[in-house]
């Protein structure tokens, strides 16, 4: 029976997050699971701020993973390996979790499973639906943008990514522009409700160019114009957010059916922060169904980062050896690229080389 007992941490951006999980035949339960999100500490600077995460999370990763042990009822020793996000992020926070768990992991002799960030997002629909392999993962989130096919425990292939802003970053950036706060997302989509999304004509880059790639950056630059040339009126503002969130969910629901057709699964995953926005999870619904896939959204909580995909990711490895040797010398990677991941742990590819270099 493949059984796994796994703690995860997770420290890569602003939040910072614990889960105890078990893996059983496949089958996953989340034990418990704690967050700590940092919000409040960035909204002043209407962005995260990665000198004031790093310390933010050193000041607490310690009592969050305590939390999360004490309220999944096990003790250290009952848990069979640690699992960390090591990378991609910002890297003064990633150190702090995989230290953690190095540390830990030294001090209970129980085995650090190093996790790609990346990697937790691409299996975290798999926490809570029945989600075999193969699906195509929409990544979209403040710092991430990319059409991923997931082909299985570390068989990714990147399709395409933003060449300039993640989707989340465009929204926060609107929101900054007409001072609506931080996370920009949600207030944008509030105030997109009373808008009209005809009401500003606004680009839909690189939708003209073939392929999976994205750019966002373009419209942030057309709406700052429009905000500098006069004051908006209340109306305006709706409708210019209206019309910027169309835009995004219009670019998006295109690559994605770009994806979807030439994709032989026939499910779309989409996580992430922006996963949230209603008028997205529409558009990507409609377009999943034109092409006779399933949209699966993971619930919110394991669309944003969170430690049980961590947790997950780390079980899923523990049970099927794909592990490699020496963990406690994995050093922390501000860039790691999903697709890196079949290069170095299969031997095929000339395999073993993860942890060789930052
Ligand atoms: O996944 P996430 O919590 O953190 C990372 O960036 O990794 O995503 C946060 C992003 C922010 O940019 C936020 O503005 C965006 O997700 N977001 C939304 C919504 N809720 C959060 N964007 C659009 N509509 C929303 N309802
Ligand atoms: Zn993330």
């Amino acid at each position: 029976m493949a059984l796994a007992t796994v703690l995860g941490i997770e420290t890569s951006c602003d939040e910072t997050a614990a889960a105890v999980l078990r893996l059983e035949n496949g089958v996953a339960t989340i034990l418990s699971e704690t967050v700590r999100s940092q919000v409040e500490e960035h909204a002043p600077y209407g962005g995260v701020v990665p000198e004031i995460a790093a310390r933010a999370h050193a000041d607490i990763t310690d009592r969050v993973v305590e939390t999360a042990l004490k309220d999944s009822g096990l003790d250290l020793s009952d848990i069979d390996a640690i699992a960390a996000t090591s990378g991609p992020g910002l890297i003064g926070g990633v150190m702090v979790g995989m230290m953690t768990g190095k540390a830990m992991a030294l001090a209970s002799g129980k085995p650090f499973i190093p996790i790609n960030h990346l990697e937790g997002h691409a299996l975290s629909p798999r926490l809570a639906a029945d989600c075999p392999f193969p699906y195509l993962l929409l990544l979209v989130s403040g710092g991430h943008c990319q059409f991923i096919e997931v082909r299985g425990l570390g068989d990714y292939s990147r399709l395409g990514t933003t060449i300039d802003d993640a989707a989340g970053e465009a929204f926060d950036k609107l929101a900054k522009l007409l001072g609506l706060g931080f996370p920009g997302g949600p207030a944008v989509e509030r105030m997109a409700a009373g808008g009209n999304p005809k009401g500003y004509a606004l680009p839909r880059p690189l939708l003209d160019r073939p392929g999976l790639d994205m750019s966002f950056a373009g419209l942030k630059t057309a709406a700052s114009r429009i905000i500098e040339a006069a004051p908006l009126s209340e109306q305006q503002t709706a409708d210019l957010c209206a019309s910027y969130q169309t835009a995004i969910a219009d670019c998006l629901a295109v690559k994605a059916a770009r994806a979807l057709a030439g994709f032989s699964g026939d499910r779309l995953v989409v996580a992430g922060g922006v996963a949230a926005n209603l008028a997205i999870r529409e558009a990507l619904e409609a377009t999943a169904s034109e092409h006779g896939a399933s949209l699966i959204a993971p619930p919110l909580r394991h669309c944003t980062d969170n430690a049980a995909m961590i947790a997950l990711a780390g079980a899923e490895r523990h049970v099927s050896g794909k592990i490699e040797p020496d963990t406690l010398s994995f050093t922390a990677r501000p860039r790691w690229p999903l697709d890196e991941e079949r290069a170095s742990v299969d031997p095929a590819y000339g395999g073993g080389k993860r942890g060789a270099k930052a």
